[in-house]
């Protein structure tokens, strides 16, 4: 059983979509063992909740440095002692200690075809403004392993999603989820947990 805690900050629509296919069999081997959200009073505790997965606080505002933030954020990992660690939505900068003690073994779902529109300044709906800004046809949603870059690690699965005319950035961020994100994440879960995807030499790898 593959270890997993989701790390998010607000909605959890892709927390939902993970907790769903464990559920209904589409994501095999994979035990959900903790949900860290760096927010209060956010939907994605309920919904781990009422999945009866534990969930957790960790708060930067509340800690008088950021490595003191860090440090509490990483002790919470190694008691959970995951597996993966997926970035679900999860609005916090990682710290690069937690990508040399995970390596391999964190994920992220960003809502564009990487590398557009990604990197420093392009989260949530901003993504989304600038694909239309941009007046891109086609943009989508990428699943990645995470190393010490921003939005820069190995490419595990992409989805393509039309930009439709007269796309606000709310219709076309619900769009890329739906057709995108809430298929790719768990499809990325099952394959890793089932030895299909792994890391190797800083690339995914595909085993056939
Ligand atoms: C998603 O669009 C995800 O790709 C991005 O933040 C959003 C989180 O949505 N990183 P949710 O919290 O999973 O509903």
């Amino acid at each position: 059983m593959l270890r997993v805690v989701v790390c998010v900050s607000g909605g959890g629509t892709n927390l939902q979509a993970i907790i769903d296919g464990v559920k209904n069999g589409t994501v095999t081997n994979t035990e959900i063992v903790g949900v860290i959200s760096n927010n209060h009073g956010v939907k994605s505790l309920d919904r781990a909740a009422a999945a009866g997965i534990p969930g957790f606080v960790i708060c930067p505002k509340e800690y008088a440095v950021r490595d003191d933030f860090h440090k509490a954020f990483l002790d919470k990992l190694s008691e959970l002692k995951p597996d993966l660690i997926v970035l679900a939505g999860f609005l916090v900068r990682i710290p690069e200690e937690m990508v040399s003690a995970y390596p391999g073994k964190i994920i992220n779902i960003h809502p564009s075809l990487i590398p557009s529109f990604c990197g420093t300044g392009f989260y949530g709906l901003k993504v989304h403004e600038k694909a239309l800004e941009r007046g891109v046809k086609v943009t989508g949603a990428t699943v990645h392993f995470v190393n010490e870059g921003m939005d820069e690690g190995p490419i595990i699965a992409q989805k393509a999603v039309n930009v439709l005319e007269g796309d606000t950035p709310e219709v076309l961020q619900k769009r890329v989820m739906e057709e995108a994100e809430w298929i790719l994440l768990p499809g990325a879960i099952d394959d890793i947990a089932n030895g299909r995807v792994v890391m190797e030499n800083g690339r995914a790898v595909r085993k056939v």
